[in-house]
């Protein structure tokens, strides 16, 4: 009786197995027949009234089915794990219609935007580019461009020393690396020079405690001043437009001479504006005939060779072109400002 009766739940429990539609009414038949109070348990408590031959043959008897099941089981759970994954896979192949993931595209900084055109323009005047380190020697950040220890030019540029070594401090200007690489090159140099400087000022919306700067360097046979303006002409109307004009008024760097910084004219076109403050013209940049002293500093020979050097700040041109007018934003991180240039360019 009790042998039928474990025949007929091994055949159904085998069938059922085989049966079963998924995991989850698989791992239900599982409990049910095998489980702690599964018919497999139940079928043993009638081991008592069996006789005393007949209790181990019968116990044998449910513990092969017992194993029977259990191997029958895993091997019905594995062919439904199978058929669920390819079930899934062919359905997400088939869902063309599902949004991809999406992938936050970086944008180029404003700054090196601006560096980046400004390369495009000279390097078709055959300049290339040179970079310079951040901490700086007194040498060449003031000495070699002609600013002695006891110059008031040095005032003009409010420096960060280096506490323990005053000889050593962040650079005020990408001027420097006109120094270095005066030092190491013999002309004919075209170099553009972009790089961060540092000055020890309160931060507003107009100034900073860092920013950016690019330098200008062309020494030559020759070189004169008209050089200086037409290749400042060709910048500025490249740069900001073929309209753009450009003026010169006489300044003072200690490190060129003659000097001047030049303005362009402001896109109001004279009418006047905020901007340009109603005078119609925007500074930016000084520029001048290198001077001869920072040329023997730097072994190149006065007498034979000439030049020129010009140096903006890339926040002020950033502004220019992209209108805006707090040069904080600029070193902000902000994404949301960031990210409104990914598709400039
Ligand atoms: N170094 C100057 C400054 O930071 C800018 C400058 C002026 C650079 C005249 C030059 C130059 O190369 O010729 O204000």
């Amino acid at each position: 009786m009790s042998t039928q009766k474990l025949d007929s739940i091994k055949d159904n429990a085998l069938a059922a197995f085989k049966a079963a539609p998924s995991s989850k009414d698989l791992y239900d038949l599982k409990v049910q027949y095998l489980g702690k109070n599964g018919s497999l348990t139940e079928i043993m408590k009638e081991m008592a009234s069996l006789s005393k031959e007949e209790k181990p043959l019968f116990g044998k008897k449910v513990n092969e089915v017992k194993q029977l099941l259990e191997g029958a089981y895993l091997e019905a759970e594995e062919a439904l794990k199978k058929k669920e994954i390819s079930a899934k896979m062919s359905a997400e192949e088939l869902d063309l219609t599902l949004p991809s993931y999406t992938r936050s595209r970086g944008a180029q900084h404003p700054v090196y935007m601006v560096v980046d055109e400004i390369f495009q323009i000279m390097s078709r005047l055959g300049y290339s580019v040179r970079t310079g380190p951040l901490i700086e020697k007194d040498y060449y950040n003031f000495e070699a461009l002609n600013i002695p220890a006891d110059h008031p030019a040095r005032d003009m540029q409010d420096t960060f020393f280096i506490e323990k070594n005053p000889d050593i401090l962040l650079r005020t200007h990408t001027s420097s690396v006109q120094v270095r690489v005066m030092e190491k090159t013999q002309p004919p140099i075209r170099m553009i020079m972009p790089g961060r400087v540092f000055r020890n000022e309160a931060i507003s919306a107009r100034s900073h405690c860092f920013f950016h700067q690019i330098e200008g360097l062309y020494i030559d046979k020759n070189v004169s001043f008209a050089d200086l303006k037409q290749t400042l002409l060709f910048f500025a109307k490249e740069y900001f437009g073929t309209e753009t004009q450009i003026r010169l008024r006489p300044s003072y760097f200690p490190f060129t001479e003659p000097s001047a910084e030049m303005d362009i004219s402001c896109t109001c076109k004279g009418k006047g504006c905020n901007l340009c403050k109603y005078t119609g013209w925007l500074e930016i940049l000084g520029c001048g005939m290198v001077d001869p002293n920072v040329l023997d500093f730097c072994n190149i020979d006065s007498k034979t060779y000439s030049g020129f050097a010009f140096g903006m700040g890339i926040e002020r041109i950033a502004l220019l072109k992209y209108q805006v007018k707090d040069i904080r934003i600029y070193s902000e991180n902000d994404i949301r400002f960031l990210r409104q240039f990914s598709s400039v360019l």
